[in-house]
């Protein structure tokens, strides 16, 4: 019989294409491009992003098998938003229900490393992509008070993001994956990008009441 040997991170790049366009073009988004993002909805999708950091850093930690792919460079990133929360005069506030949410979806899929890795997949690599161009962003819209309040999106000490992203696929691919483990890698990835899409909402509403 032959067997076709997916590549996971191909699969998990195909299989969230429509998901990514989705969030590029997230209203959040569209306002931080055009300069006009609230500082209070930046600062609700940073305190939303503490605990949600905490809870992928754990459930990782405790999967032997989704931890392997996890370089330095990528864990404890919850301590930096903190110290840019604090640089910016804020403290680590109380997380949305939709940050609620994803941390106990992290928790529900943290004995199955095929999904915990689509969770590792959206925002580690988010960060180390399209994060670096949101981090130029913030910078522009609101000015260069800011540039020390963006540790969280500087991973200089451990080298180049992309250098990062090719070792972090290196890793994934090195796991040997079943093809039901690829589909449900892929279907969490999806739902990683529906609780992020979920965070950004939040913030925008938070940014209208305050
Ligand atoms: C407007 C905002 C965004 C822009 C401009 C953007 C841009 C990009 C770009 C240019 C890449 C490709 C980089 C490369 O091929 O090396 C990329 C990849 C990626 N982005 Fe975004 N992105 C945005 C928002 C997000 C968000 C909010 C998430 C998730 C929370 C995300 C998750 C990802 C992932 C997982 C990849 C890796 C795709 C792959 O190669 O498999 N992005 N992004």
């Amino acid at each position: 019989m032959h067997m076709v040997q997916l590549s996971l991170c191909k699969e998990l790049r195909a299989r969230t294409k429509t998901a990514h366009n989705e969030i590029e073009s997230h209203p959040y988004m569209v306002q931080l491009f055009r300069g006009r993002l609230p500082r209070a909805a930046w600062v609700c999708h940073l305190r939303d992003l503490v605990p949600v950091y905490e809870a992928l850093d754990q459930a990782l930690a405790a999967s032997p098998r989704a931890s392997t792919i996890l370089s330095p460079a990528l864990r404890g990133r919850a301590a930096h938003i903190v110290e840019d929360l604090a640089i910016l005069g804020e403290d680590r506030g109380c997380p949305s229900d939709a940050a609620r949410a994803y941390c106990e979806r992290l928790d529900e899929v943290r004995k199955d490393p095929a999904r915990l890795l689509g969770h590792a997949y959206t925002r580690h690599l988010g960060d180390l992509a399209g994060g670096q161009v949101i981090a130029r962003t913030l910078a522009r819209c609101f000015g260069d008070s800011v540039r020390d309040a963006l540790s969280f999106h500087d991973f200089s000490p451990h080298g180049s993001p992309r250098a990062l992203s090719t070792q972090w696929r290196a890793e994934a691919e090195r796991i040997s994956w079943t093809t039901e483990e690829i589909d449900r890698a892929c279907d969490e990835a999806r739902r990683a990008f529906s609780l992020n899409t979920s965070l950004l909402t939040t913030s925008l509403s938070s940014a209208l009441v305050a």
